[in-house]
């Protein structure tokens, strides 16, 4: 029968990666500098010979007796892929830090392991129920025999790229008045996210247009897809739009979920869109296939829908962001469209992907305004803002507190607060929600909503 939604913890998988091989020095290492969790678990077990240094033979040996890898596979092959593994586990290990609340890691083994492992541990019936409807896989050793072969000649060696398909460069036509509903890494089918989605769909009046940020965990396959975003999608049949730009998590399938089964169920030819109206171009751009960057014509494709779109304001879209305050920069995005951010052209990019909720301050240079709207599904870990001001304080209990800016972006307000939707530890996790764009005419007036819908945030953009 099939379950609700399953989950991959370390901790139901930790038996099989001291079954199949100690971390070596160079992994505790690596942990040690990052992240200490690790290396807990390292040296709690007994088996843990930290001194000795991993010979590629001897990792070849076991993967040969004990699991049998297709051997069609060639012994470099094999070693790669076991390094990458072991790499994967760690990268697992490291993030997991709640029992029972899912997590996902932007790493493509790791990704490809926790959906092979999801769909392995319900076949096997290897399943623990965490939660109403929610169940972590739990293997014990006995369970190793034959899944890491299984795991790279069935899996992992199958996937195939799907092709990026350019867009069309006729904009699709929206009224002038147009009320469009933004959720980003909203890809779990847990915690708030169906609950956002039931919000978007009775709001009165209704959206028109509902678009995805990006983010299907743990690697958009086809599975993956349908019990993690079509299950819980907002039921609005013909009534809206729907749209969803490409992410990285959806590529660590090679876009099979989501070029396989998402476009064709939302009717969308291509990861790419244009939405337009007498005042506005809207697009989304796909920062998934080529992972930050923009891959295919886009550039081309952007720059000839921004000259026919004269003197209109243009909105992007897209899951990477162009900037950030605490994560890595869209060097190669700001790269490629920089002719149209210096010159002014560029009116407000939303984007998902890192875990939160920040309204930037309009960019000194591009004139642009960038809001961050990646927490619309994913429980993310709080950090501590507790020394930054308050910016306003909601009425369900969050605040917005003031950051200052960097050299990349400009001050910004971020969303903190609590999660009742993570059961397990709501303090720890911070609070989710969804954005919602009200075009009028010429004007655009954005909010960020709280789940139920309460709004957070109003804000008209001139
Ligand atoms: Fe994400
Ligand atoms: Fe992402």
């Amino acid at each position: 029968m099939e379950k609700g939604a399953v989950i991959v913890s370390y901790r139901g998988i930790a038996s099989l990666l001291e079954n199949l091989e100690r971390p070596s020095p160079a992994d505790v290492s690596r942990a040690e500098a990052e992240d200490e969790l690790i290396v807990a678990r390292a040296k709690d077990d007994p088996m843990a010979d930290l001194g000795a240094p991993q010979q590629p033979h001897a990792v070849l040996e076991f993967a040969a007796a004990e699991n049998a890898p297709p051997p069609e596979l060639d012994e470099l092959q094999i070693l790669a892929m076991w390094n990458g593994l072991r790499q994967a586990v760690v990268e697992i290990a490291k993030a997991d830090k709640t029992p029972g609340v899912l997590f996902a890691v932007d790493h493509r083994a790791a990704s490809l392991l926790q959906s092979f492992l999801a769909e392995r541990g319900e076949s096997l019936e290897k399943l623990q129920e965490v939660q109403t409807d929610v169940y972590e896989v739990q293997f014990d050793d006995r369970d190793i025999s034959g899944w890491v072969g299984s795991f790279f000649s069935d899996w992992y060696k199958r996937i195939r790229k799907r092709p990026f398909i350019a867009g069309s460069r006729e904009p699709r036509r929206i009224a002038n008045a147009t009320r469009i509903a933004l959720m980003g890494d909203w890809g779990t089918g847990l915690y708030s996210a169906p609950r956002s989605s039931q919000t978007i769909a009775e709001s009165n009046p209704a959206f028109d247009v509902i678009i995805h940020l990006g983010d299907i965990y743990y690697a958009g396959n086809e599975k993956e897809v349908t019990r993690r975003f079509l299950n819980y999608w907002p039921r609005v049949g013909d009534r809206a739009m729907s749209l969803a730009v490409n992410a990285n998590h959806e590529m660590y399938s090679g876009g099979e979920g989501y070029f396989g089964k998402l476009l064709p169920a939302l009717k969308q030819p291509s990861s790419v869109f244009a939405l337009q109206n007498d005042h506005f171009l809207i697009v989304g751009l796909d920062t998934g296939w080529d992972e930050h960057d923009l891959a295919g014509d886009q550039v081309q494709w952007l720059d000839t829908l921004v000259r026919q779109a004269g003197s209109r304001k243009i909105v992007l879209l897209s899951h990477h962001q162009p900037f950030s305050v605490f994560e890595s920069q869209g060097t190669a995005l700001v790269k490629k469209l920089r002719p149209l951010l210096t010159a002014g052209r560029i009116f407000a990019w939303y984007w998902g992907h890192e875990h939160r909720c920040m309204i930037y301050g309009k960019h000194p240079a591009w004139r642009m305004y960038g809001r961050l709207i990646g927490h619309s599904g994913y429980p993310y870990f709080r950090k501590d803002f507790s020394r930054y001001p308050i910016a306003q304080a909601n009425r369900d209990g969050s605040t917005w507190r003031g950051l200052a800016g960097t050299d990349m972006a400009p001050p910004s307000v971020i969303l903190d607060g609590e999660n009742p939707w993570v059961r397990e530890a709501p303090k720890k996790y911070g609070p989710q929600g969804w954005a919602s764009i009200h075009l009028d005419g010429p004007r655009l007036l954005e909010r960020v909503h709280a789940p139920d819908g309460t709004v957070l945030h109003e804000l008209e953009l001139t």
